[in-house]
């Protein structure tokens, strides 16, 4: 196994209680310090692949390791053990998931939807939870929101919190769903920056679903192109944006 791997997917298979397929043989790696944009149509499957890989999905088969270790997935026949449970509360301690639609806790305020993660997923005292949250709203330009309710927020602020809330957890591979999809053209502009601010620190490790082929082209040094379920094709960006594949020319002119 390499080691520079951080984040590996192997044979993803998952379908939904009513027999579709959404994920069909998903097999995937994310390098040390590289950002991975996903590309499709609408319903490929792209926001089920990034629960699976944060270890929030079940499968119904194929497996997801952090720096090879198994993350204990979910597997929807059968009951997970003690162990299994533990494993994987490991596991999504250690990703960063940022949802498409930010799922931030509403009756919490800023400050505390980003201790959260640092006091119950990594077991931190209460102060230096507070501290991480601080920090991490400091990196999102949000560090003066700290007290403030959640509600009082716009779909920028609240989308720059979900970001601090994940990187409070300091995760080894960030994962961010459409970080731009439910913004006005403004906001869209800010939290691309912020995306790009992120991904050009040289540490991070980030895989970006998005529907802005632009910010894909400027952040990812890899594009993973999925398509009903199955990988596509996987290329280094600008070979994915000069491809004369046809499915990629067809997925590009529509996008
Ligand atoms: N709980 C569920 N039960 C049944 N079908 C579901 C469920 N959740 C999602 N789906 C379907 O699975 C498919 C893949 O969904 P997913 O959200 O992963 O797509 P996506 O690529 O992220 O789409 P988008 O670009 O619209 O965000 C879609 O057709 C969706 O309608
Ligand atoms: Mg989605």
């Amino acid at each position: 196994m390499n080691e520079r791997v951080v984040l590996s997917a192997e044979g993803i298979v998952k379908r939904w209680p009513n027999g579709r397929v959404v994920l069909d043989g998903v097999t995937l790696s994310i390098m040390e310090r590289e950002v991975v944009a996903i590309v499709g149509a609408n319903g490929c499957g792209k926001s089920t692949l990034l629960s699976v890989l944060a270890g929030l999905e079940s499968v119904h088969a194929g497996s997801v390791r952090l720096r090879g270790q198994p993350a204990a997935l979910p597997n929807v026949d059968a009951r997970a053990s003690r162990q299994e449970e533990r494993v994987l509360r490991a596991h999504r301690a250690r990703v960063g998931l940022v949802f498409q639609q930010y799922h931030l806790f509403p009756h919490l305020t800023v400050g505390a939807n980003c201790m959260m993660g640092p006091q119950y997923g990594l077991g931190l005292h209460v102060s230096e939870a507070a501290a991480r949250a601080r920090a991490a709203l400091l990196r999102v330009g949000m560090h003066e929101a700290f007290d403030r309710a959640v509600t009082e927020l716009s779909g920028g602020q609240q989308q720059r919190v979900a970001i601090a809330r994940a990187l409070a957890n300091t995760p080894e591979v960030l994962l961010l769903d459409e970080p731009t999809s439910a913004l006005d053209p403004q906001r869209t502009r800010e939290i691309g920056a912020l995306v790009r601010e992120l991904a050009s620190e040289s540490a991070t490790t980030m895989v970006v679903v998005t529907h802005d082929l632009e910010l894909a082209r400027d952040v990812a040094d890899r594009v993973v192109f999925l398509d009903a379920g199955r990988v596509e094709a996987e290329l280094p960006t600008e070979q994915f944006f000069g491809s004369q594949d046809a499915a990629i020319r067809e997925f590009l002119a529509h996008a």
